[in-house]
């Protein structure tokens, strides 16, 4: 079997997650079910970032030590993942041995090859970000990012050559036109590269300034920059330190999954990593949008304090309806406005008309015109169009998912749900009933109920449970009618 592995960021354990979070495990999991279905052996990674000043300082404030601190959110982070179906194979924590061996290897490997100097550094640093700005001039300067205070440190630390590598990977980049999707991101990276002159990293912090943080080998006084340690996490799960063949097997990643906003890390620290180890690159990284809320179209996040609970969501619309929500109301790449309205407006369109719909008026018919017995279809060449458009979808869905287009993906399968709910209405089969026409109104419920069950197995990776739930009314020739899939959400209530 081919192997296809496919990663998640791994998430800072400072804070609960939030629907930001649960997007991009959905979508990961969607392929993760998708490559599954099409017959890959599948290695699907999600995790915890649990290292740094972050975590450090939400441990302090709720008294705690970073561990405890950090189990705890580690836990709320499963929960969720449980609760949204997350099929995921491993779970990696930064703070666990086979991890930690394997960023200490790593640190060994770039220091005797030269790759790893000590310097000392003097300028500005912002301590929320954990990020040195060297181009800050004034005499207080916040920081571009975050626009916090940014304080003043002199020290000494170590740093990966990253300058070396930059005409390297700018020729990476034009050979790999596919390596970040979606393309405007990967133009935006390679132009950055471009116009930039890469600066080398410190991928050290001494621990009298913080010690929350795996000790760098060589030097007693340090330990690693978080986001040097958490990259590393894409190959100490599959066995870098520790299992030669799970790493032969599953090295290089296929996708790594990511918001837009770590693409610089993900684009260029973490390419130069693995060219640094001779390592091969992943075969892509996909950037998603943010999902903005309120009028201001601001981005969620915990620091700016206006998050939404996956959870409360899931509880008030289940769980498929919030997947299909968010990766069917947004193209993925782009950034989305998060209301619960219009969750509402896809629900009342999409799944309680047109999908739930189709179901239980099919399963309607079934039940009065045939006592629940499925009627076999007596002529395939009837309704020529809604076969062709059946049977080409799960190409169809192929070709958007090579890309990663959910959105679209979704769209197909709704062309034909709504084909066959338009063929209901035109056909009219309570008039075939009334007129006696038993061969025309049995091919006509047998085609219905082909449709239905072919669209539950491509819209299974999206939406496990209901495709289960549609494929548990439609047995083998018994068709069971149970309670509407979607009831119509009330607004007025
Ligand atoms: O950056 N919209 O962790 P993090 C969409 N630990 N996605 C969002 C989002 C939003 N508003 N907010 C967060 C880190 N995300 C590092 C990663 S990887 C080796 C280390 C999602 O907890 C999105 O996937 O800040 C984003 O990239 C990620 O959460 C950032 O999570
Ligand atoms: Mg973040």
């Amino acid at each position: 079997m081919t192997k296809f592995y496919l990663t998640t960021p791994l998430y800072y354990v400072n804070a609960a997650p939030h629907i930001g979070h649960s997007y991009t495990n959905i979508a990961a999991d969607i392929l993760a079910r998708y490559k599954r279905k099409s017959g890959f052996d599948v290695l699907f990674l999600t995790g915890t970032d649990e290292h740094g000043q972050k975590v450090e300082r939400s441990a302090i404030e709720a008294g705690l030590s970073p561990i405890e601190f950090a189990y705890q959110t580690v836990g709320k982070f499963k929960d969720l993942w449980q609760k949204l179906d997350i099929s995921y194979n491993d779970f990696i924590r930064t703070t666990e041995g086979r991890h930690i061996k394997a960023v200490q290897k790593v640190l060994d490997i770039l220091y005797k090859n030269g790759d790893i100097y000590e310097a000392k550094y003097e300028g500005w640093y912002c301590t929320p970000c954990e990020t040195f700005w060297t181009e800050a001039g004034e005499d207080s300067p916040v920081c571009p990012d975050c626009k916090r205070k940014l304080e003043h440190i002199s020290e000494t630390n170590f740093f990966f050559k990253l300058s070396k590598y930059q005409d390297w990977l700018i020729d990476y980049f034009k050979a790999h036109p596919d390596f970040v999707l979606p393309s405007f991101r990967y133009n935006e990276a390679l132009s950055f590269i471009m116009q930039n002159k890469l600066e080398d990293l410190c991928i050290s912090r001494p621990k009298s300034r913080m010690n929350w943080g795996i000790e760098v080998p060589f030097s007693k006084e340090h330990v690693t920059y978080v986001w040097f340690d958490a990259l590393l996490n894409y190959i100490s799960a599959v066995g870098f330190e520790n299992d030669q063949n799970k790493f032969k097997k599953f090295w290089p990643a296929d996708v790594h999954f990511i918001g837009k906003d770590i693409l610089r890390q993900h684009a260029i620290y973490w390419p130069i990593m693995l060219k640094a180890l001779d390592l091969e690159l992943p075969g892509r990284i996909i950037a998603h949008g943010w999902w903005l809320i309120g009028e201001r179209h601001e981005k969620m996040s915990k620091s700016k304090g206006n998050v939404v609970d996956p959870i409360e969501m899931v509880e008030k619309f289940g769980v498929d309806s919030y997947r299909y929500f968010l990766l069917r109301d947004v193209p993925f790449g782009l950034d989305g406005t998060f209301s619960e309205s219009s969750i509402i407006k896809r629900y009342n369109s999409d799944l309680a008309n047109d999908l739930g719909n189709l179901v239980y008026r099919t399963l309607t018919m079934v039940d009065k015109y045939y006592s629940g017995n499925i009627p076999p279809c007596l002529n395939l060449a009837h309704n020529a169009l809604i076969r062709k458009k059946l049977k080409e979808l799960p190409q169809r869905i192929g070709q958007y998912m090579e890309n990663l287009e959910f959105s679209s993906s979704l769209g197909a399968i709704w062309e034909v749900i709504n084909l066959a709910n338009k063929h209901v209405e035109e056909t009219k089969p309570w008039n075939l009933a009334k007129e006696n026409k038993h061969d025309e109104l049995k091919d006509f419920i047998a085609l219905l109920v082909e449709v239905i069950r072919g669209v539950a197995e491509e819209l299974a990776p999206f939406m496990p449970e209901t495709a289960e739930k549609i494929k548990a009314q439609f047995l083998a020739d018994k068709a069971i009618k149970g309670a509407p899939l979607f009831p119509r959400i009330d607004v007025t209530k």
